[in-house]
């Protein structure tokens, strides 16, 4: 069988070799131009000039374009409206396009680009979480507030209490391949249009308007990207509609890519939140009340960061079942690049809160941290009689109307005010804060087997003996888990369709909405479309995404790539091969279910055929070998205004503990250990899953260490290459690092039982943060409070607040 099996990724030989194509190195019709923005260095301001003489006559340039040359909408936003391709008369952040340079080279468009004669009257921009709620400038008319319980009552009531605050920068994508397209005009005034994106679709949904033409005449195709990371799924759009502008004016096929700096400086980051806490417990640790407050820089366009700050919100709770809490979201409109999507969605935001106050708490009473958050912890999935937990599939919340679930996330303000409260049925026991059972919590059980393999409890007593004899040199541990909601929260999104063709000599071609970004999707599918039909993956032909193939998709994110596409896939697989039972059954004079396809092979009537030889047959007898399929996640019923209902399919898990040690001199620091657990459900693919959770962790861990966004008072960014940004390298990676898979087939009916992986491992890299705070807590009684990133200068200022 082809699931389950360790294959390496697929393009594994041609990523090492270098023969992987991206889109800069598809061979280009001659005559292909090339393009450039020309940038504003002013955050916040009104053009007063705009003198591109100089831009028209360097040399190589064939046009240059301002907002009044585009020909039809001028927009690039995925949400709302509110992001223009080039820039109308007012600036809003560092890094705005202004201007399109046209050119006969890559190199002379950038240098063309840097000779526009701007003028813009600046103005004093709104930078920090400070000045944007002073001048209330925000996206949607208020906070968000969700609620569970009565929290003020809980606070007031609390044995013990603590409010803290904890801020986390937002990070920089660094996909090893910047932002690039190409479009190549065809006849008619049609467009093919080639894109290093998460979202064909929403290229061709932009690129249509751009054109004012029907999403028929513009086909988007996909091979691969050399990364996304969430970062591909609407920062994109801007160069496909560039691209298709320009070629739809010069008639020429045209080639954009980002330049490194110019792809930091333009594009979407991580959205960096600061969390307000205060949290009532008693002298277990249990947690009696918590009210959160979450404060978002969202940047200048709405982009996709109302979801972000909805699952920031959901993921507040992350593994702890909370009887009373408050979830307060203040999603801010900055003079900033337009925070995205980046793995995780927020969630990894929301976890770190919570995480947070865990440790706070754990400090107060001296306990260890992993006993607290046991304590804390959501109870356990019923095993069979005596459990808290129903059974699957539970049904939605009543309360929640077809109607609510389905409005479109920009249409609707914030209507929900303060007293408008909504309690939690008293039927829905082990409860989020959004009112959704949790049926399959495991982390108790891994949490233990973690413990143990970690060797977490020895481990714990070696360091505090050994800091007692080391005054500059400390080290720490720490242990976080993660439970991660799966689906997209704009539930329309959770479908996908596939088309799968098996030619006459057995051989398949496999199609579907899912994009590749390095995380292994479409060998995982591959190996689904083989086991469907008891063949070997090697006779599966991965083709490119194309948007003339499969329609109407989502985009490659939300880590349900796999859940959705294989589950399309096997439909239109399973589609063709009960027509080729039939067939045979015919022919056999049998029952089709007794035709069995596997290892190569088609058994009918007691004979043995090669797949390929029934294949065949079926061909001759006029039976069609080409088929779709379509998917859609069941039971999902979710009202984001009022923050209630059953936005997830299940939940993925797991946990991890880290090791560090820290330079009490310096604040330098780094990893020495880190072992997880991680439950990717019956795995699709262990290898690749593997890999996921590896990335997953040390990309978490940078995002919480080295890497760090500096923009100066003017609103620029000054971190804009490697060697002022820092990601973690081969080096940084633990000395020890041992991961292993739970490996449990997942409650809930997805493809083969598996789970979804690629988001929920950045998670445990929350461990590194908490590791390093662990040892420098060790420098002094005190609470460190360290704020995240986690650089040598954060760490030594919270070893200073540490000894007091
Ligand atoms: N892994 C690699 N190598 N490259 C990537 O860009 N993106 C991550 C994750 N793992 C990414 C990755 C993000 S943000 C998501 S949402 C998922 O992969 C998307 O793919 P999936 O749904 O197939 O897991
Ligand atoms: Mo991933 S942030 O959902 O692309």
């Amino acid at each position: 069988m082809s699931v389950a099996t360790p294959l390496p990724h697929d393009s594994a030989t041609l990523h090492v070799t270098g023969a992987a194509r991206y889109i800069d190195d598809l061979p280009v019709p001659a005559g292909t131009l090339h393009l450039a923005f020309g940038l504003s260095e002013v955050a916040r301001g009104a053009v007063t000039r705009l003198d591109l003489a100089a831009v028209r006559a360097a040399p190589g340039v064939v046009a240059v374009l301002t907002a009044e040359d585009l020909p039809f909408a001028n927009d690039v936003s995925p949400s709302n409206h509110d992001e223009p391709l080039l820039a109308t008369g007012r600036v809003h952040y560092a890094g705005q396009p202004l201007f399109l340079v046209v050119a006969t080279s890559h190199l002379a468009a950038r240098h063309a680009a840097r000779r526009g004669h701007v003028a813009i009257a600046e103005e004093t921009p709104i930078l920090t979480v400070e000045e944007a709620l002073a001048a209330d400038s925000r996206f949607e008319d208020g906070p968000r507030t969700w609620r569970k319980g009565d929290v003020g009552a809980a606070l007031a009531r609390a044995p013990h209490r603590v409010q803290g605050r904890i801020e986390m920068g937002g990070q920089e994508h660094f996909y090893l391949e910047g932002q690039a397209a190409l479009a190549l005009p065809q006849e008619g005034g049609d467009m093919v249009v080639h894109s290093s994106t998460q979202h064909p679709t929403e290229i061709q949904h932009k690129v249509a308007e751009a054109l004012g033409v029907p999403m028929h005449g513009v086909r988007v195709e996909v091979r691969r990207m050399g990364g996304g990371f969430g970062g591909k799924e609407s920062q994109g759009n801007a160069l496909a509609v560039a691209c298709a502008v320009a070629a739809r004016l010069t008639g020429r096929p045209v080639k954009m890519r980002y330049d490194r700096d110019d792809d930091m400086i333009v594009t979407g980051k991580r959205h960096d939140f600061r969390i307000d806490y205060d949290a009532g417990f008693d002298a277990t640790g249990r947690l009696t009340g918590v009210d959160f407050t979450h404060y978002t820089r969202c940047g200048w366009a709405m982009d996709l960061s109302l979801p972000v700050a909805d699952r920031a919100m959901l993921h507040a709770d992350n593994a702890y079942l909370l009887d009373a809490c408050r979830i307060t979201s203040h999603r801010l409109k900055t003079n900033t690049q337009s925070a995205t999507a980046f793995r995780g969605f927020g969630g990894p935001q929301g976890v770190l809160g919570i995480e947070r106050v865990m440790d706070h708490v754990a400090h107060v009473l001296g306990m260890d941290p992993v006993a607290v958050r046991q304590v804390n912890y959501y109870a356990p999935m019923a095993t069979g009689g005596g459990g808290l937990s129903a059974p699957r599939p539970a049904a939605p919340p009543e309360d929640i109307s077809e109607t609510e679930s389905a409005e479109d996330i920009t249409s609707r303000g914030a209507q929900v005010t303060a007293d408008d409260r909504v309690a939690v049925p008293a039927a829905v026991a082990n409860a989020t804060p959004y009112g959704m059972a949790v049926e399959d919590f495991i982390l108790h059980g891994m949490t233990e087997s973690l413990l143990a393999t970690s060797d977490y409890h020895a481990r714990r007593a070696a360091i505090a003996a050994w800091n007692a004899g080391q005054p500059l040199l400390k080290r720490g541990i720490g242990f976080s888990p993660v439970k991660f909601g799966i689906s997209f929260t704009l539930t329309h999104l959770n479908q996908a369709g596939a088309l799968v063709h098996v030619y006459q000599d057995g051989s398949v071609h496999l199609n579907h909405g899912g994009t590749e970004m390095g995380q292994g999707l479409f060998q995982k599918i591959a190996q689904v479309a083989a086991s469907r039909f008891g063949i070997d993956v090697g006779a599966v032909r991965i083709t490119a995404t194309d948007t003339g193939k499969v329609p109407n998709t989502s985009a490659t994110a939300a880590s349900s790539g796999a859940d959705l596409n294989g589950m399309a896939v096997q439909a239109a697989c399973d589609t063709i091969r009960d027509r080729i039972a039939a067939c045979l059954a015919e022919l056999h004079q049998v029952a089709p279910d007794t035709v069995r396809f596997r290892d190569g092979a088609v058994q009918v009537a007691g004979d043995s055929m090669s797949f390929a030889a029934a294949v065949t047959t079926a061909y001759q007898n006029r039976v069609s070998l080409s088929a779709t399929g379509f998917y859609r996640t069941p039971d999902l019923a979710w009202d984001r205004i009022r923050g209630r209902g059953r936005p997830f399919f299940y939940f993925a898990q797991g946990a991890a503990v880290t090791e560090v040690v820290v330079d009490a001199l310096t604040g330098e620091n780094r990893i020495l250990r880190c072992d997880i657990l991680h439950d990717a459900g019956a795995s699709l693919n262990p290898a690749i899953d593997l890999g996921q959770i590896e990335g997953g962790y040390v990309q978490g861990a940078g995002w919480l260490t080295t890497e760090e966004l500096v923009w100066d008072d003017h609103g620029r960014l000054r971190t804009h290459a490697p060697s002022t940004y820092k990601i973690p390298a081969c080096a940084d990676r633990p000395d020890v690092f041992n991961v292993a898979l739970w490996d449990q087939p997942n409650p809930a009916a997805t493809i083969y039982r598996s789970k979804a992986v690629g988001e929920p491992p950045f998670m445990l890299g929350i461990s590194a943060f908490l590791a390093l705070s662990d040892a420098v807590a060790a420098c002094g009684p005190g609470w460190p409070d360290l704020q995240a990133p986690a650089t040598p200068e954060a760490v030594l200022a919270a070893i200073h607040r540490a000894r007091g």
